[in-house]
């Protein structure tokens, strides 16, 4: 088994970092031998590991012993299963540093975000073991004497899961604990740029105790191996996160074969801010909600409406506080901007920054305050893909830069003059997934919580950071009407079985006149 800790320093090709994938609760290679590479977004020359290039065969290979551990998993005991979690728990904890490094050196997040992103994991994992002494059903009455109706709750079978690269040990974890302490087996195929993550989350899960063919990793592309456990009849439902278009894809061979789905795909997400609210609140809330993540997170805040009688001071503040912002290695000292994750991810952002710009130029109807270039010139901390933070204003709210999810360091602001106005425009999107409102006024608030078409709506603090015990997803473009984590999860995993017991000893019919 492999357990190469990240450092520093640049870790050289050699057999020691080619992870292999995790099969039946053994470490396999691929059938083909093949490896990918993964580069360290943040030293553009630096190949820190590399992982197996998985197709079908071995998917399928994956799913079998998935499939043939159902039959044990699911007798284990809930309590029992939560337990090993709670093992898994406390070694995240103690693993915590070592996997936030890692992570940060994989895909580029700052180590406090990415500290923060094994915390998710780890509550996730305390939360999801409690389960394995709660995952209530029902008890009712019944219409007959002597007679109980009572509702259970069971697995479904061989998960598969598609997880992202922005969340890379958190959201794996949000699929794979729940399903777990309901009994189910799991197939997981991270993002193709985060494998590490996803690797180390299964060793986690060896050293608490996991049955072998219970959890397994399989590594690779999604056209190859995303969409062999797609198609695999074996795999009783699916669990993704990641881009609309991928979305679709999981929703039309999920139809298929009749197959349920959970997606988490694409968000658009805005702040309002009132001209009653606390300008440096709302200030601190779109900076971290625009830029934390370098923009890259489902939930970032990329477009923002203000009142038009503070925007000119909102402004001049949003301007200030994003100069101070450090852009770098994520594991650099009192950095606040890490990299984007590669540069296809870079290429994306430039386009929709330069199109914009030259849109503006040509047509109005938006201009660029601050940033708006990728900081190429490689300084001590920059030789990787980063982009500047980047401030766009009076952007007509139609415009692309207000309509199409960007995935950087991206803003775009507005201005409203009336409450009707300001929900409009946070309503105005084909997603909705995150929202936020800035305001001391407590009437606007309830209006904005029970008005704003999202799945997760804060009141003073922003878009992003929705803690687990809440269910976590969204509706319209953003997903199909299921959510990950909170009372949610286990609802997502399971099936309902409707158990009826006739004790009377006698001959009763329902729904028959007696
Ligand atoms: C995502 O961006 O895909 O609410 C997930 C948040 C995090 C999760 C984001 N807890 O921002």
């Amino acid at each position: 088994m492999s357990s190469v800790i990240f450092g520093q320093v640049v870790i050289r090709r050699s057999d020691e970092m080619i992870y292999k994938n995790f099969v039946g609760g053994v470490w396999h290679e691929c059938a083909s031998g093949e490896v990918f590479d993964n580069i360290n977004p943040a030293h553009n020359g630096q190949v820190i590991s590399q992982f197996q290039k998985s197709a079908k065969v071995d998917i399928d290979r994956a799913v079998e012993y998935a499939e043939s551990a159902f039959r044990y998993w699911r007798k284990v005991p809930a309590p029992k299963r939560g337990e090993i979690l709670f093992k898994a728990a406390e070694i995240l904890v103690r693993d915590k540093e070592c996997i936030a490094r890692g992570m940060t050196q994989e895909m580029g997040k700052t180590l406090a975000e990415t500290r923060g992103d094994v915390q998710e994991a780890i509550d996730m994992a305390y939360y999801a073991a409690g389960e394995g002494r709660r995952m209530a059903g029902e008890t009712v009455p019944s219409e007959l004497e002597n007679k109980w109706c009572m509702s259970i709750r069971q697995p479904i079978g061989v998960i598969g899961a598609i997880t992202p690269w922005n969340f890379p040990i958190a959201i794996p974890s949000w699929k794979a604990f729940p399903a777990l302490v309901a009994g189910n087996t799991m197939v997981i195929k991270p993002a193709e740029d985060t494998s590490w993550s996803v690797i180390k989350l299964a060793e986690v899960l060896i050293e608490a105790g996991i049955p072998a063919g219970v959890f397994n990793v399989v590594t690779g592309y999604g056209p190859t191996a995303g969409a062999a456990l797609l198609e695999n009849p074996k795999v009783k439902m699916i669990s993704f996160t990641g881009s609309t278009a991928t979305g679709k894809i999981v929703a039309t061979t999920c139809a298929e074969q009749m197959k349920p789905y959970s997606l988490e795909m694409g968000g658009k997400n805005g702040i309002v801010v009132m001209d009653d609210a606390d300008i440096d609140l709302a200030v601190d809330g779109v900076v971290w909600g625009a830029f934390g993540t370098t923009g890259q997170r489902c939930t970032a805040c990329s477009r923002v409406m203000v009142h038009e009688n503070i925007h000119d001071e909102f402004m001049e503040k949003l301007v200030e506080r994003t100069k101070q912002l450090y852009i770098g290695d994520g594991l650099g000292d009192g950095v606040n901007v890490g990299p984007l994750l590669n540069k296809k991810a870079l290429d994306k952002v430039e386009k929709f920054v330069t199109d914009a710009k030259n849109r503006f130029a040509h047509q109005g109807g938006g201009k660029l305050v601050y940033g708006g270039s990728p900081m190429l010139e490689p300084t001590e901390d920059t030789h990787g893909w980063f982009f500047e933070p980047t401030i766009f204003s009076e952007v007509d709210i139609n415009d692309e830069l207000m309509q199409e999810e960007i995935f950087g360091p991206v803003v775009a602001v507005t201005t409203f003059n009336n409450i009707n106005e300001a929900l409009w425009m946070v309503n105005n999107t084909k997603y909705g997934l995150s929202a936020a409102v800035y305001t001391s006024d407590v009437n606007f608030a309830f209006t904005a919580l029970s008005d704003i078409e999202v799945g997760l709506c804060y009141i003073n603090a922003s878009t992003i950071g929705a803690e687990i015990q809440l269910p976590f997803g969204g509706i319209k473009g953003t997903g199909n009407g299921h959510r990950d984590a909170g009372s949610s999860m286990i609802e997502n995993c399971t099936e309902w079985k409707s158990c009826m017991v006739d004790y009377s000893g006698k001959v009763q019919k329902a729904q028959i006149d007696h």
